[in-house]
Protein backbone atom coordinates (compact mmCIF):
# COMPACT_ATOMS: atom_id res chain seq x y z
CA UNK A 1 0.00 0.00 0.00
CA UNK A 2 1.55 3.64 -0.81
CA UNK A 3 1.88 5.84 1.72
CA UNK A 4 1.25 9.75 2.06
CA UNK A 5 2.60 12.38 4.96
CA UNK A 6 1.21 16.01 5.51
CA UNK A 7 1.91 18.13 7.85
CA UNK A 8 0.20 21.75 9.01
CA UNK A 9 1.42 23.98 10.91
CA UNK A 10 -0.67 25.26 14.34
CA UNK A 11 0.34 28.53 13.22
CA UNK A 12 -3.62 29.90 13.33
CA UNK A 13 -6.92 28.81 12.43
CA UNK A 14 -7.13 26.77 9.50
CA UNK A 15 -8.88 28.61 6.49
CA UNK A 16 -10.19 27.38 3.08
CA UNK A 17 -6.79 27.76 1.91
CA UNK A 18 -5.02 25.12 4.29
CA UNK A 19 -8.45 22.88 3.67
CA UNK A 20 -8.65 22.86 -0.14
CA UNK A 21 -5.30 22.74 -0.68
CA UNK A 22 -4.54 20.27 1.95
CA UNK A 23 -6.40 19.07 4.20
CA UNK A 24 -8.94 18.11 2.15
CA UNK A 25 -6.81 15.87 -0.07
CA UNK A 26 -5.05 14.28 3.57
CA UNK A 27 -8.34 13.13 5.05
CA UNK A 28 -9.54 11.62 1.75
CA UNK A 29 -6.21 10.34 0.33
CA UNK A 30 -6.27 8.35 3.67
CA UNK A 31 -9.07 6.26 2.94
CA UNK A 32 -6.87 4.26 -0.15
CA UNK A 33 -3.55 5.05 1.17
CA UNK A 34 -1.49 4.62 4.34
CA UNK A 35 -1.70 7.77 6.29
CA UNK A 36 0.67 9.88 8.57
CA UNK A 37 -0.26 13.46 9.36
CA UNK A 38 1.39 15.74 11.85
CA UNK A 39 1.01 18.93 13.11
CA UNK A 40 3.78 20.57 12.22
CA UNK A 41 4.80 22.61 15.80
CA UNK A 42 8.74 22.46 15.77
CA UNK A 43 7.72 24.46 12.64
CA UNK A 44 5.54 26.88 14.22
CA UNK A 45 8.02 28.29 16.38
CA UNK A 46 9.71 30.09 14.13
CA UNK A 47 6.49 32.19 14.37
CA UNK A 48 4.37 31.66 17.00
CA UNK A 49 6.49 32.58 20.38
CA UNK A 50 3.41 32.93 23.36
CA UNK A 51 3.19 29.41 24.68
CA UNK A 52 -0.30 30.00 25.38
CA UNK A 53 -1.23 30.46 22.05
CA UNK A 54 1.04 27.84 20.84
CA UNK A 55 -1.13 25.27 22.86
CA UNK A 56 -4.28 26.91 21.60
CA UNK A 57 -3.47 26.51 18.36
CA UNK A 58 -2.24 22.99 18.72
CA UNK A 59 -5.34 22.07 19.83
CA UNK A 60 -7.83 23.87 17.67
CA UNK A 61 -5.83 22.03 14.75
CA UNK A 62 -5.98 18.82 16.19
CA UNK A 63 -9.94 19.29 17.20
CA UNK A 64 -10.18 20.51 13.08
CA UNK A 65 -9.09 17.57 11.47
CA UNK A 66 -11.03 15.16 13.47
CA UNK A 67 -14.02 17.52 12.83
CA UNK A 68 -13.47 17.39 8.88
CA UNK A 69 -13.41 13.49 9.29
CA UNK A 70 -10.16 12.51 9.94
CA UNK A 71 -10.09 8.71 10.96
CA UNK A 72 -7.66 8.49 13.65
CA UNK A 73 -7.82 4.88 13.05
CA UNK A 74 -6.78 4.83 9.81
CA UNK A 75 -4.32 7.68 9.91
CA UNK A 76 -1.18 8.35 12.41
CA UNK A 77 -2.17 11.91 13.63
CA UNK A 78 0.12 12.96 15.53
CA UNK A 79 2.18 16.07 17.02
CA UNK A 80 6.03 16.34 15.53
CA UNK A 81 7.47 18.31 18.97
CA UNK A 82 6.77 14.86 20.67
CA UNK A 83 8.62 13.19 18.59
CA UNK A 84 12.61 13.03 19.26
CA UNK A 85 13.51 11.86 16.24
CA UNK A 86 12.39 14.87 13.56
CA UNK A 87 15.07 17.17 15.27
CA UNK A 88 17.57 14.46 15.27
CA UNK A 89 17.26 13.74 11.54
CA UNK A 90 17.77 17.45 11.51
CA UNK A 91 20.73 17.70 12.87
CA UNK A 92 21.95 14.87 10.75
CA UNK A 93 21.02 16.04 7.85
CA UNK A 94 22.36 19.61 8.07
CA UNK A 95 25.54 18.44 8.52
CA UNK A 96 24.83 17.10 4.98
CA UNK A 97 23.60 20.43 3.56
CA UNK A 98 25.48 23.06 1.71
CA UNK A 99 24.67 26.98 2.58
CA UNK A 100 24.12 27.94 -0.67
CA UNK A 101 21.60 25.60 -1.50
CA UNK A 102 19.69 26.90 1.28
CA UNK A 103 20.30 30.51 0.84
CA UNK A 104 18.12 30.00 -1.99
CA UNK A 105 14.71 29.20 -0.20
CA UNK A 106 12.02 31.24 -1.25
CA UNK A 107 10.65 31.50 2.67
CA UNK A 108 14.51 32.83 3.68
CA UNK A 109 14.82 35.36 1.04
CA UNK A 110 11.47 36.69 1.55
CA UNK A 111 12.00 36.81 5.27
CA UNK A 112 16.06 38.39 4.28
CA UNK A 113 14.44 41.05 2.00
CA UNK A 114 11.74 42.33 4.98
CA UNK A 115 15.43 42.77 7.21
CA UNK A 116 18.09 40.61 8.32
CA UNK A 117 18.21 40.87 11.90
CA UNK A 118 14.82 39.42 12.41
CA UNK A 119 15.24 36.07 10.68
CA UNK A 120 16.57 33.48 13.23
CA UNK A 121 18.10 30.19 12.54
CA UNK A 122 15.29 28.71 12.49
CA UNK A 123 13.97 29.80 9.63
CA UNK A 124 16.71 29.06 7.63
CA UNK A 125 17.26 25.31 8.60
CA UNK A 126 12.96 24.89 8.56
CA UNK A 127 13.62 23.45 4.95
CA UNK A 128 15.85 20.52 6.48
CA UNK A 129 13.35 20.20 9.34
CA UNK A 130 10.52 19.46 6.70
CA UNK A 131 12.90 17.03 4.92
CA UNK A 132 13.86 15.39 8.46
CA UNK A 133 9.29 15.13 8.95
CA UNK A 134 9.29 13.72 5.44
CA UNK A 135 12.25 11.02 4.94
CA UNK A 136 11.40 9.78 8.48
CA UNK A 137 8.27 8.10 7.57
CA UNK A 138 9.61 6.84 3.39
CA UNK A 139 6.51 8.49 2.00
CA UNK A 140 5.07 8.14 -1.73
CA UNK A 141 3.18 11.46 -1.79
CA UNK A 142 3.10 14.17 0.00
CA UNK A 143 0.12 16.11 -0.03
CA UNK A 144 0.09 20.09 0.02
CA UNK A 145 -0.54 23.13 -1.30
CA UNK A 146 1.83 25.03 -4.27
CA UNK A 147 4.14 27.13 -1.88
CA UNK A 148 5.19 23.78 -0.19
CA UNK A 149 6.46 22.77 -3.76
CA UNK A 150 10.05 24.03 -3.30
CA UNK A 151 10.24 22.28 0.20
CA UNK A 152 9.33 19.11 -1.58
CA UNK A 153 12.16 18.97 -4.13
CA UNK A 154 14.85 20.34 -1.39
CA UNK A 155 13.15 17.53 0.43
CA UNK A 156 14.02 15.48 -2.80
CA UNK A 157 17.61 16.59 -3.23
CA UNK A 158 18.65 15.98 0.08
CA UNK A 159 17.90 12.81 -0.01
CA UNK A 160 19.49 12.11 -3.19
CA UNK A 161 22.74 13.10 -1.67
CA UNK A 162 22.31 11.30 1.54
CA UNK A 163 21.47 7.81 -0.56
CA UNK A 164 24.61 8.72 -3.14
CA UNK A 165 27.03 9.00 -0.17
CA UNK A 166 25.54 6.02 2.04
CA UNK A 167 23.73 3.74 0.22
CA UNK A 168 20.38 4.13 -0.44
CA UNK A 169 18.52 4.80 2.81
CA UNK A 170 15.64 7.67 2.11
CA UNK A 171 12.26 6.53 -0.43
CA UNK A 172 12.78 9.65 -2.83
CA UNK A 173 8.87 11.36 -2.39
CA UNK A 174 6.97 13.26 -4.77
CA UNK A 175 4.81 16.19 -3.97
CA UNK A 176 1.07 15.95 -4.57
CA UNK A 177 -0.18 19.28 -5.82
CA UNK A 178 -3.76 19.14 -7.14
CA UNK A 179 -3.74 21.62 -9.69
CA UNK A 180 -7.46 23.80 -9.43
CA UNK A 181 -7.11 24.22 -5.71
CA UNK A 182 -2.63 24.91 -6.19
CA UNK A 183 -3.20 28.63 -4.64
CA UNK A 184 -6.67 29.41 -3.50
CA UNK A 185 -7.11 33.27 -3.54
CA UNK A 186 -7.66 35.28 -0.43
CA UNK A 187 -10.54 37.68 0.70
CA UNK A 188 -8.08 40.47 -1.07
CA UNK A 189 -7.03 38.10 -4.40
CA UNK A 190 -3.48 37.38 -2.96
CA UNK A 191 -2.97 33.62 -2.13
CA UNK A 192 -5.41 33.06 1.00
CA UNK A 193 -2.62 32.98 4.06
CA UNK A 194 -2.69 33.29 7.86
CA UNK A 195 0.14 35.95 7.55
CA UNK A 196 -1.53 37.88 4.99
CA UNK A 197 -4.77 38.51 7.11
CA UNK A 198 -6.49 37.70 4.18
CA UNK A 199 -8.39 34.19 5.17
CA UNK A 200 -11.78 32.60 5.68
CA UNK A 201 -11.61 30.31 8.32
CA UNK A 202 -13.39 27.78 8.83
CA UNK A 203 -14.49 27.14 12.34
CA UNK A 204 -15.06 30.63 12.82
CA UNK A 205 -17.95 32.17 14.75
CA UNK A 206 -21.20 32.86 12.52
CA UNK A 207 -20.70 36.85 13.04
CA UNK A 208 -16.36 36.04 12.25
CA UNK A 209 -17.33 33.99 9.17
CA UNK A 210 -19.76 36.84 7.50
CA UNK A 211 -17.63 39.70 7.82
CA UNK A 212 -14.47 37.49 6.46
CA UNK A 213 -16.73 36.73 3.09
CA UNK A 214 -18.08 40.18 3.20
CA UNK A 215 -14.75 41.61 3.05
CA UNK A 216 -14.25 40.06 -0.22
CA UNK A 217 -12.12 42.60 -2.57
CA UNK A 218 -14.57 43.44 -5.54
CA UNK A 219 -14.31 46.03 -8.22
CA UNK A 220 -16.81 48.51 -8.48
CA UNK A 221 -19.26 47.57 -11.53
CA UNK A 222 -22.26 48.45 -10.88
CA UNK A 223 -25.42 46.07 -9.80
CA UNK A 224 -27.38 46.46 -12.98
CA UNK A 225 -24.29 45.69 -15.14
CA UNK A 226 -23.17 42.30 -16.72
CA UNK A 227 -20.21 41.25 -14.36
CA UNK A 228 -16.79 38.62 -15.65
CA UNK A 229 -17.16 35.53 -13.03
CA UNK A 230 -13.64 34.75 -14.30
CA UNK A 231 -12.07 37.75 -12.77
CA UNK A 232 -13.97 38.00 -9.02
CA UNK A 233 -12.58 36.51 -6.36
CA UNK A 234 -16.34 35.80 -4.75
CA UNK A 235 -16.84 33.41 -7.82
CA UNK A 236 -13.14 31.94 -7.77
CA UNK A 237 -14.17 30.73 -4.17
CA UNK A 238 -17.79 29.51 -4.65
CA UNK A 239 -16.58 27.67 -7.58
CA UNK A 240 -13.91 25.41 -5.15
CA UNK A 241 -16.54 24.73 -2.91
CA UNK A 242 -20.43 24.01 -5.32
CA UNK A 243 -21.09 21.67 -7.44
CA UNK A 244 -20.78 22.04 -11.14
CA UNK A 245 -24.19 23.08 -11.66
CA UNK A 246 -24.04 25.59 -9.12
CA UNK A 247 -21.21 27.31 -10.34
CA UNK A 248 -22.81 27.54 -13.96
CA UNK A 249 -26.14 29.01 -12.27
CA UNK A 250 -23.93 31.43 -10.66
CA UNK A 251 -21.60 32.18 -13.70
CA UNK A 252 -24.95 33.16 -15.72
CA UNK A 253 -26.17 35.39 -12.82
CA UNK A 254 -23.31 37.51 -13.19
CA UNK A 255 -23.14 37.50 -16.64
CA UNK A 256 -26.84 38.90 -16.81
CA UNK A 257 -26.55 41.26 -14.69
CA UNK A 258 -28.78 42.92 -12.40
CA UNK A 259 -26.99 40.36 -9.75
CA UNK A 260 -24.64 42.93 -7.11
CA UNK A 261 -21.76 41.30 -5.56
CA UNK A 262 -23.51 41.57 -2.33
CA UNK A 263 -25.45 39.28 -3.88
CA UNK A 264 -23.03 36.98 -4.87
CA UNK A 265 -21.43 37.18 -1.19
CA UNK A 266 -24.37 35.90 0.64
CA UNK A 267 -24.46 32.88 -2.06
CA UNK A 268 -21.25 32.21 -0.97
CA UNK A 269 -21.76 32.52 2.58
CA UNK A 270 -24.70 30.02 2.27
CA UNK A 271 -22.31 28.00 0.81
CA UNK A 272 -19.69 27.42 2.87
CA UNK A 273 -22.20 27.45 6.18
CA UNK A 274 -24.16 23.94 4.24
CA UNK A 275 -20.83 22.58 2.97
CA UNK A 276 -19.24 22.58 6.62
CA UNK A 277 -22.40 22.37 8.69
CA UNK A 278 -21.26 19.08 9.96
CA UNK A 279 -18.30 20.04 10.07
CA UNK A 280 -18.92 22.82 12.19
CA UNK A 281 -21.40 21.04 14.47
CA UNK A 282 -18.67 18.11 14.69
CA UNK A 283 -16.23 21.03 16.17
CA UNK A 284 -18.24 22.25 18.83
CA UNK A 285 -19.10 18.81 19.86
CA UNK A 286 -15.44 17.76 19.91
CA UNK A 287 -13.59 20.63 21.33
CA UNK A 288 -14.38 20.20 25.03
CA UNK A 289 -13.40 16.39 25.26
CA UNK A 290 -9.85 17.05 25.77
CA UNK A 291 -8.72 13.37 27.05
CA UNK A 292 -10.19 12.01 23.84
CA UNK A 293 -8.33 14.62 21.51
CA UNK A 294 -5.35 14.07 23.63
CA UNK A 295 -5.22 10.20 23.79
CA UNK A 296 -6.07 10.47 19.96
CA UNK A 297 -2.38 12.11 19.57
CA UNK A 298 -0.97 10.20 22.23
CA UNK A 299 -1.82 6.92 20.21
CA UNK A 300 -0.93 8.72 16.63
CA UNK A 301 2.76 9.43 18.46
CA UNK A 302 3.22 5.69 19.56
CA UNK A 303 2.24 4.30 16.01
CA UNK A 304 4.99 7.08 14.60
CA UNK A 305 7.68 6.81 16.68
CA UNK A 306 7.64 3.32 15.65
CA UNK A 307 8.57 4.10 12.11
CA UNK A 308 10.50 7.24 12.43
CA UNK A 309 12.59 4.95 14.95
CA UNK A 310 12.89 2.46 12.36
CA UNK A 311 14.43 4.77 9.87
CA UNK A 312 16.80 6.79 12.52
CA UNK A 313 18.33 4.12 13.61
CA UNK A 314 18.85 2.83 9.28
CA UNK A 315 20.65 6.06 9.21
CA UNK A 316 22.67 6.06 12.46
CA UNK A 317 24.13 2.69 11.02
CA UNK A 318 24.84 4.37 7.83
CA UNK A 319 26.93 7.00 9.37
CA UNK A 320 28.65 5.04 12.04
CA UNK A 321 26.92 6.02 14.95
CA UNK A 322 25.71 2.24 15.76
P1 LIG B 1 -0.54 29.54 5.80
O1 LIG B 1 0.08 29.99 4.50
O2 LIG B 1 -1.90 30.09 5.99
O3 LIG B 1 0.35 29.78 7.00
P2 LIG B 1 0.25 26.80 6.11
O4 LIG B 1 1.65 27.18 5.74
O5 LIG B 1 -0.02 26.39 7.50
O6 LIG B 1 -0.73 27.99 5.69
O7 LIG B 1 -0.21 25.67 5.12
C1 LIG B 1 -0.75 24.40 5.45
C2 LIG B 1 -1.07 23.65 4.17
O8 LIG B 1 -2.08 24.36 3.45
C3 LIG B 1 0.12 23.54 3.22
O9 LIG B 1 0.07 22.29 2.55
C4 LIG B 1 -0.10 24.64 2.24
O10 LIG B 1 0.49 24.41 0.99
C5 LIG B 1 -1.62 24.67 2.14
N1 LIG B 1 -2.10 26.02 1.80
C6 LIG B 1 -1.98 27.14 2.57
N2 LIG B 1 -2.55 28.19 1.96
C7 LIG B 1 -3.02 27.74 0.77
C8 LIG B 1 -3.71 28.36 -0.32
N3 LIG B 1 -4.04 29.64 -0.29
N4 LIG B 1 -4.03 27.60 -1.38
C9 LIG B 1 -3.71 26.27 -1.43
N5 LIG B 1 -3.07 25.63 -0.42
C10 LIG B 1 -2.73 26.34 0.66
N1 LIG C 1 5.99 23.78 5.85
C1 LIG C 1 4.65 23.25 5.82
C2 LIG C 1 3.65 24.43 5.74
O1 LIG C 1 3.96 25.52 6.10
C3 LIG C 1 4.34 22.43 7.03
C4 LIG C 1 5.16 21.18 7.07
C5 LIG C 1 6.15 20.89 7.97
C6 LIG C 1 5.07 20.05 6.19
N2 LIG C 1 6.67 19.67 7.72
C7 LIG C 1 6.03 19.12 6.64
C8 LIG C 1 4.27 19.76 5.08
C9 LIG C 1 6.24 17.91 5.98
C10 LIG C 1 4.46 18.54 4.43
C11 LIG C 1 5.44 17.63 4.87
O2 LIG C 1 2.56 24.21 5.35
Amino acid sequence: MKRILSGVQPSGRAHLGNYLGAMRQHIEMAKEYEAYLFIADLHALTTVKDPQQMKEQTYDLAVSYLALGLNPEKTVFFKQSDLSEHAELCWILDCMVKMPFLERAHAWKDSQAKGKKESTVGLFNYPILQAADILLYQPDLVPVGQDQKQHIEMTRDIATTFNNNYGETFKIPEPFIKKEVAVVPGTDGQKMSKSYGNTIEIFADDATLKKQVMGIVTNSVPVEDPKDPKSCNVFKLYKLIAEEKEAKELENKYIKGNFGYGDAKKALLEKIMTHFEEAREKYQEIYPKQDYVYGVIAEGNKRAKEQAGKTLNEVKKKIGYL
